[in-house]
């Protein structure tokens, strides 16, 4: 029932798949979502079960691959650093040698990149990064999807709000090639996984942060400015943008440097001036949580160009995709 190794596909970073295997994606994610939008039970993963392994908190990533998993007939198991041996020191190789052995997929949150890729490495199983220190491809393929949906085609062409088009063009990626994403904020893992994407699905990242949290494109794994460009000030970065995009000033493993982030990240919070300079059309995306007041104001994540919930939701249709995509290849 396993795969053989030289079989095994991880996803451990956004580049791990190639464009056309992203249209693929794409194109089964809006198979998934139609049939679940319309109640039709699709359980092509019975008898498969998902471990995730959290070392960080989530909600959003907890709850679509749990529900995700379930609902493709399969079964999860949640394991915390707490309530496992990881919190006490058992080597990731080891625990990826014996978890792998019992279960047919791994999800892992965890703080180094380096902990993913071992794991991956003893595990004879797919392993999907479910967020590390450094990237968040998960967050970025849901989000992606989200701009598909909305800017794929014409506006508002289904009567059916269960249907979910992906606007009818050819190739779902067409739409995102020569667009502009505005990332205004921290130089981290999501801002990481924007480039990556824009170098591979071509478009272009303008990013804007404070001074000290600038993107490293040796951690972020693209070429020095080939798809992206730096900006001083958010409104430069935000001037006919097609996406304006931003997360928290402090992500999850450096909350001691809380302080000096609210005072660094201060001019950093995407405002209506921000949303006024970008496209009239321009969609709003946060991978969430958010704080209002900080790094967006409540006009902006509440007001009608934010798609925060749909990109919340899709979190739930993508990664579907994937694990099938993972699991049995490409289906058809
Ligand atoms: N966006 C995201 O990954 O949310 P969680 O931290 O709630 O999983
Ligand atoms: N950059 C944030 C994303 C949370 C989903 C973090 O790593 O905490």
């Amino acid at each position: 029932m396993k795969p053989g190794a030289s079989l095994i596909r991880h996803y451990l970073q956004f580049k791990d798949l190639r464009a056309e295997e992203y249209a693929y994606l794409f194109e089964r994610t809006r198979t998934i979502k139609t049939r679940f939008k319309n109640y039709e039970k699709y359980q092509p993963l019975v008898d498969r079960t998902l471990a995730m392994i959290f070392e960080k908190a989530s909600t959003r990533t907890r709850v679509s691959f749990e529900a995700g998993m379930y609902q493709m007939g399969g079964s999860v198991v949640h394991l915390t650093t707490g309530d496992s041996h990881l919190g006490r020191a058992e080597p990731a190789e080891d625990t990826a040698r014996v978890i792998s052995r019992m279960v047919d997929i791994v999800m892992i949150r965890t703080y180094e990149q380096s902990m993913l890729e071992r794991f991956a490495a003893h595990s004879r199983v797919p392993v999907i990064n479910g967020l590390t220190n450094e990237y968040h491809p998960c967050q970025i393929l849901a989000d992606i999807y989200t701009f598909i949906e909305q800017r794929g085609g014409p506006r508002g062409g289904t009567a059916d709000p269960r249907d979910c088009p992906l606007g009818g063009a050819a190739n779902p990626l067409d739409c995102l090639r020569g667009k502009v994403v505005a990332w205004v904020g921290d130089g981290n893992n999501m801002a990481n996984t924007w480039l990556q994407a824009a170098e591979i699905l071509g478009f272009t990242v303008h990013v804007s942060t404070p001074s000290g949290y600038e993107i490293d494109p040796h951690v972020a794994g693209v070429r020095d400015g080939g798809s992206y460009r730096v900006f001083k000030h958010p409104l430069q970065a935000c001037a006919g943008a097609d996406l304006v995009t931003t997360d928290v000033w402090t992500s999850m493993g450096y909350e001691a440097q809380n302080e000096e982030r609210r005072r660094a990240f201060v001019d950093w919070c995407v405002d209506e001036e921000m949303m006024a300079v970008a496209k009239p059309d321009a969609l709003f995306m946060h991978c969430l949580p958010a704080h209002r007041g900080e790094e967006v104001t409540a006009a902006v994540i509440d007001g009608p160009q934010s798609v925060v919930w749909d990109e919340a939701e899709n979190r739930l249709h993508v990664q579907k995709a994937l694990m099938e995509f993972l699991l049995l290849g490409r289906i058809g």
